[in-house]
């Protein structure tokens, strides 16, 4: 069985290399998943590929089905997830086409379906967030990195924006005041959400642009898919080490 999972963002609505198997239409009782779930083969082991905006990229930030895309996941029998992010650089470290491995998300999202621990309760349930994205998948990740000879930054905060406008420069000089690192906006709830179904969750984030104020251009879609393309080759060398763990230092 299909154990990993990658979601893929914008920028990346599909793997170059991934060969697709078959298709799972699944309907939850959450409703409809962003796209179907599809099984194949990446770099010759078995993943499942969700689209988080669709794959026509149609579904904005704040209209995403969180609860359908991670209820689906689980039931394909998914128990880790790899999730792509696309972000705007804080930190000085963090420019364009940078890669890193979050480590803390502060949320300023608002109005989304953010827990399966809604309705029909036997008890109110409060899940352990202290560390949000899996130790053991992070090291995962960072070792894969390592081993693909890529510079991934280890750490740093990831703030969650409602989107879908970028932020004000205000906006990110209260986001950096806060301890954020980078700022996104599909980040939460999808890691509250695969932590209630008990899902390894890890986020490599891909720095598409420098955020709001942070350099003296406008930021334009241009911009954004031209460093995520640069960003994505590095994501895909990531996943290739990450999935082949017997691949040798080279
Ligand atoms: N802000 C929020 N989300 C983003 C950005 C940004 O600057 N760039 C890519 N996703």
């Amino acid at each position: 069985m299909t154990h990993t999972a990658i979601i893929g963002g914008t920028g990346l609505t599909w793997l170059p290399e991934f060969e697709e198997t078959h298709r799972e239409k699944l309907i939850t009782p959450w409703g409809e998943p962003s796209s179907d779930i599809i099984h194949g083969k990446l770099f010759g082991e078995e993943i499942v590929f969700l689209a988080r905006h669709g794959e026509k990229h149609t579904i904005p930030p704040h209209r995403i089905n969180y609860r359908a895309n991670i209820q689906a996941l689980k039931e394909s029998g998914v128990i880790s997830i790899i999730a792509a992010a696309a972000v705007g650089g804080i930190r000085a470290d963090l420019g364009p086409a940078k890669i890193a491995i979050p480590s803390q998300i502060i949320d300023y999202s608002h109005g989304r379906a953010g827990t399966f621990f809604e309705d029909k309760l036997d008890h109110v349930t409060h899940i352990d967030f202290t560390h949000p994205y899996s130790p053991g998948l992070r090291e995962k990740l960072l070792d894969a990195g390592f081993r693909a000879g890529l510079r991934v930054i280890d750490g740093g905060v990831y703030a969650c924006t409602q989107g879908p406008r970028l932020e004000t420069s205000a906006e990110i000089i209260r986001i950096e005041r806060d301890g954020g690192d980078m700022v996104g906006m599909t980040g939460m709830p999808e890691a509250a959400l695969a932590r209630e179904l008990g899902m390894d969750y890890a986020a490599c984030a891909i720095v598409a642009n420098w955020a709001a104020g942070k350099s003296n251009q406008e930021i334009t879609m241009a911009e954004i898919e031209g460093n995520l393309l640069k960003g994505m080759a590095d994501f895909a060398n990531l996943l290739r080490h990450c999935l082949c763990s017997t691949i040798a230092l080279q």
